[in-house]
């Protein structure tokens, strides 16, 4: 069985997360959505927030599950059997980091490879940090988030409001 791994904070899903994990999906038999846990950042979801708030927006994808994951992504990998990680690449500004962890990755676990998707234009200048700007300043996001999450994204965001920064 061919296992991926979508990584990342997911702090919080947005559109474009969803169609590269729809897209990913297609490509492996499961797609594992690895959500850090203690990354560097301060998040504005607690993990937990971020996981249920995966699991609404990906119920619609059958052979997706969602897992919080600490430490190094190769270990993850490792730890799941999974030989693919899954990365959108919204533009060129995106490409030097994924560049980076990509190759970081393939020196720790040569086994893997990282296959990268391109983000639907629709969604290119969507992200996890313009989301909770907006937020932060009372704002609609509707168009930035899948339907499925956008109250709770709104009860949650504002509850948690001001506790936050990161991507
Ligand atoms: O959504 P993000 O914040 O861009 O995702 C970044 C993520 C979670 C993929 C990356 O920070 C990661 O894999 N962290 C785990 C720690 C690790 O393995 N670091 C070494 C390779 S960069």
């Amino acid at each position: 069985m061919r296992i991926g791994v979508y990584p990342g904070s997911f702090d919080p899903v947005t559109l474009g997360h969803v169609d590269i994990m729809e897209r990913g999906a297609k490509i492996v038999d499961k797609l594992i959505v690895g959500v850090l846990l203690n990354g560097t950042k301060n998040p504005m979801f607690t993990v937990q927030q971020r996981v249920e708030l995966l699991k609404k927006a990906t119920a619609h994808i059958p052979n997706i599950q969602v897992c919080p994951f600490e430490g190094l992504l190769v270990d993850f990998l490792k730890q799941e059997g999974a030989g693919i990680v899954i990365r959108g690449l919204r533009a060129v500004t995106d490409f030097e980091y994924e560049l980076q962890m990509a190759q970081a990755n393939r020196s720790l676990y040569p086994a893997m490879e990282t296959v990268f998707l391109t983000t639907n234009v629709k969604y290119s200048f969507i992200s996890s940090t313009i989301v909770k700007d907006i937020l932060r300043h009372g704002g609609d996001v509707s168009h930035f988030v899948p339907r499925s999450v956008l109250d709770s994204i709104y009860f949650l965001g504002g509850s948690n409001h001001g506790s936050s920064d990161g991507n």
